[in-house]
């Protein structure tokens, strides 16, 4: 059951209380999560393209090249701007082909399936704030420069999307790869987490975790999946 935790709830609250949440993008156990952080730890890393790199570069400038949960937070601030900017192109061209339904109801999956890849990415952000709320931020390096980062990332997104889909899916498949590679050795590099509760306000949206270890290699599979999903969306990146 979803639960709603706003003060104001109305009749499309309590009707949404009765859906599952929608939490991690495929659940693994403890084995297959650590049979796919071992996958990823020895995989080698896409050949990313310049934009990709350009920004990987700018990320270990400010916040360096120790991972930190500091650092993460911002990368995740930063990964869910592509679906949004995918979801709004989407809903765009829907409303141009309302005189075809069926090919609307197709760009209507890719509408869809984008949001359920930001919804996944905001757990993974709320997590990371979570974990990360009793450290200082800087002003400007913890919040204008993410926020930054995430708005130019964001036109960059819709703009590639609009002129050539396939650019912004391999961006964002590259983007999803160092996540994905990051998290692995973030795990790798924390093995006190093996012992350490995963106990969190978002419990109920993303699911219970032996440990925070694997709670860490959710977020790390999700990745994989997001990334799977935008290489295969480089094989047919137009609407069709
Ligand atoms: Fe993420
Ligand atoms: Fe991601």
């Amino acid at each position: 059951m979803i639960v709603l935790m706003t003060n104001a709830v109305g009749p499309v609250g309590e009707a949404l209380g009765e859906r599952e949440p929608f939490g991690p993008m495929k659940k693994l156990d403890h084995d297959q999560l650590v049979a796919e952080q071992q996958r990823q730890l020895v995989q080698p890393r896409r050949d990313y393209s310049r934009s990709a790199k350009l920004l990987f570069a700018t990320m270990d400038l400010v916040y360096g090249k120790t991972r930190t949960l500091e650092k993460f937070r911002v990368i995740e601030v930063v990964a869910r701007v592509p679906y949004m900017a995918w979801e709004s192109v989407a809903y765009i061209a829907m409303t141009h082909t309302s005189k075809r339904p069926d090919f609307a109801r197709r760009v209507y999956d890719r509408a869809m399936v984008a949001r359920f890849e930001q919804d996944n990415e905001q757990w993974h952000l709320l997590i990371l704030e979570e974990l990360t709320s009793q450290k200082r931020r800087h002003w400007l390096r913890n919040r204008v420069i993410p926020q930054v980062l995430a708005v130019a990332y964001y036109q960059l997104s819709w703009m590639m999307f609009v002129v050539n889909p396939k650019w912004s899916y391999r961006l964002n498949a590259d983007f999803e790869d160092h996540a994905a590679h990051e998290y692995a050795h973030l795990v790798e590099e924390n093995p006190q987490w093996e012992d350490e509760a995963f106990v969190s306000k978002f419990e109920a949206d993303y699911g219970s975790y032996d440990n925070l270890a694997d709670m860490f290699r959710q977020i790390g599979y999700d990745e994989v999946i997001h990334r799977e999903e935008s290489e295969l969306m480089m094989t047919q990146p137009r609407y069709r």
